[in-house]
């Protein structure tokens, strides 16, 4: 296994071994075996990213890496050169392995395709299809605290529709047998595909669950035919002191970042004791270390 384009490829075998080998790295850091040396490999970011290039480019040099940054608004694409030849240019580089974002849905699909055998491949976000890692990283996280997810209730907030990295995360909740998820939202950021949803929040309507997934508004991803009223949604389901209060929510706090605080989120509940949000980052980082070691 050296192509992660989506979780639903991936056997809950090697996740488990990619948890393990996090666990172990999250220990030792930053004493990790230098398995990338003599390897290069090359970042290819077509959407802006800080958590998931950085946590990367951070793991690839502390494992003995030559990183490539491809930066696509400073290379030959602008000179119209295809995305196909791209990578082909890039591989007559010896490139060993790739990490791409690129906002079209699905296109992890056809990278994979264009890829040789030995040359490895991480899809770091491709449109609204996925976002393995994300996925991985959070789960690891519910995992850290609760260990068995089974009987773990998460609600996830906000913009499911736009997110990709709800069908990674929900892939891999189902792995881990945890099936109590549930959305909550305005009905125009959330398809009837994500079911049971709520509308509406009503007095300690979240008293029950354990976990509070919080999404932005993805801005980047409405089509024409997708609105918003943001002062309703701030009103009806920003994160704040009132709506934990109200909700009678009193499990623990994630958002995969980055967060449009004053939005979905308050800096007080991002930054309370039960907010994960950073320790997801830094698990980001372990993981990405762990993933890159196992399949480099
Ligand atoms: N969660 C996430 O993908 O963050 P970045 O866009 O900062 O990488």
């Amino acid at each position: 296994m050296n192509k992660i384009t989506a979780i639903s490829n991936l056997q809950k075998d090697f996740i488990d071994q990619v948890f393990e080998l996090t666990s172990k790295v999250a220990k030792k850091w930053p004493n990790v075996e230098k398995v990338g040396t003599g390897k290069t490999i090359c970042l290819l970011f077509w959407e802006p990213s800080t958590r998931t290039k950085l946590s990367f480019e951070h793991a690839a040099k502390m494992l003995g890496f030559n990183v490539l940054d491809f930066s696509p608004e400073h290379s030959s694409l602008k000179k119209g050169e295809s995305f196909e030849d791209t990578i082909k240019t890039l591989l007559a580089m010896k490139v060993d392995g790739f990490v791409i974002r690129h906002p079209e849905d699905n296109i992890s699909k056809k990278i994979e395709k264009l890829l040789p055998a030995n040359v490895f491949y991480i899809n770091a976000g491709d449109g609204n299809h996925a976002h393995p890692t994300q996925g991985m990283l959070d789960v690891y996280t519910m995992k850290e605290k609760f260990n068995e997810l089974k009987e773990v209730k998460v609600t996830i907030l906000g913009d499911v529709n736009h997110s990709r990295v709800v069908p990674s995360q929900i892939e891999l909740l189902k792995k881990y047998s945890c099936l109590d998820i549930n959305y909550l939202g305005p009905d125009s950021l959330i398809s009837e595909k994500f079911s049971p949803s709520f509308s509406t929040t009503s007095e300690n309507c979240l008293a029950d669950r354990d976990i509070l997934f919080i999404l932005r508004i993805q801005k980047e991803r409405f089509k024409d035919s997708d609105s918003l009223n943001e002062a309703n949604f701030i009103n009806d389901f920003q994160v704040n002191d009132n709506f934990l209060s109200k909700t009678g929510f009193n499990g623990y706090l994630m958002h995969p970042g980055p967060m449009n605080i004053g939005a979905e989120i308050t800096n007080e509940v991002a930054d309370s004791d039960k907010s994960l949000i950073l320790r997801q980052v830094e698990n980001g980082l372990y993981l990405r270390t762990a993933l890159l070691t196992l399949i480099a």
